[in-house]
């Protein structure tokens, strides 16, 4: 006998999910956007960056790594939450340097677009200006520390689609940095730019050489629509 869906609800808006799907699996595939940052769809969730928080039951819980569960009740998008998320995303804006409108990234850029989603205006908490290093040492790949988020992304990927343990965190809190295994810097590493570790940062922290303008400004994916769009383009065709 086949397993009865799990049903939710979020925002008010009926959710069937499968077992073993989370919260923002089951929400993605049924067209609504929970913002997200660390969160990738290919990648084990590793629930660092907590833009994802909903309220569940009452509770705050980081969708990506909370399983879909029978009669639960989420909410999504409420002031509150979404004030939350924009602060979040503040915080690493000033925590590290991000100079937009130079930046090879800018217009496919999750940090950039989740600023524009979420109503950020200007960062109300003091810039940092933290001194970070470039390392260039790879043939294929620039590793710019200025714009890391510590998102882990890259850790995951690496360890589990690579099989190589090519980045890792060092220090805590406000000292934390991504760090690689090798004292001579990411060329001295085994990292080879088709791996996944190589193509799933959010931002401009991991670039692959002399490919950052194959697609132009203005003809990016979120200077042609908003994030969270694809997804919830798919419960705008389930209604019409
Ligand atoms: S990485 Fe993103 S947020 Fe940072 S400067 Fe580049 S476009 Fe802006
Ligand atoms: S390099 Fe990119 S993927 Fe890795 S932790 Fe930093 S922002 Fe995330
Ligand atoms: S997307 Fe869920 S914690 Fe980052």
């Amino acid at each position: 006998m086949a397993a009865s869906p799990i049903r939710f609800s979020i925002d008010g808006i009926a959710v069937e999910a499968t077992e073993g799907q989370s919260v923002i699996e089951a929400c993605d595939a049924a067209g609504i956007y929970i913002p997200r940052l660390c969160y990738h769809p290919d990648l084990e969730p590793s629930g660092t960056c907590r833009v994802c928080t909903c309220k569940i039951n009452g509770r705050n819980g980081a969708a990506c790594v909370t399983p879909a569960s029978h009669g639960m009740i989420v909410e999504n998008e409420t002031p509150q939450l979404t004030d939350d998320r924009r602060t979040l995303i503040e915080m690493l804006f000033v925590e590290g340097n991000h100079p937009c409108p130079y930046c090879v990234a800018s217009g496919d850029c999750e940090l950039q677009a989740l600023g524009y989603r979420l109503g950020m205006v200007a960062p109300r908490l003091p810039y940092q200006w933290p001194k970070h290093t470039i390392d260039a040492t790879h043939p294929d790949i620039y590793l710019d520390h200025e714009r890391c988020i510590l998102c882990a992304r890259c850790i995951v990927a690496s360890r589990m689609q690579d099989g190589k343990t090519i980045f890792g965190f060092e220090g805590r809190g406000i000292a934390m940095r991504l760090n690689v295994d090798a004292t001579g810097g990411l060329g001295a590493t085994q990292m080879a730019a088709i791996d996944k570790a190589a193509r799933v940062c959010p931002v401009a922290c991991i670039v692959i050489k002399n490919d950052s303008y194959r697609v132009p400004n203005g003809e990016r994916r979120f200077d042609i629509a908003p994030i969270g769009s694809d997804i919830e383009a798919k419960r705008k065709q389930a209604a019409s």
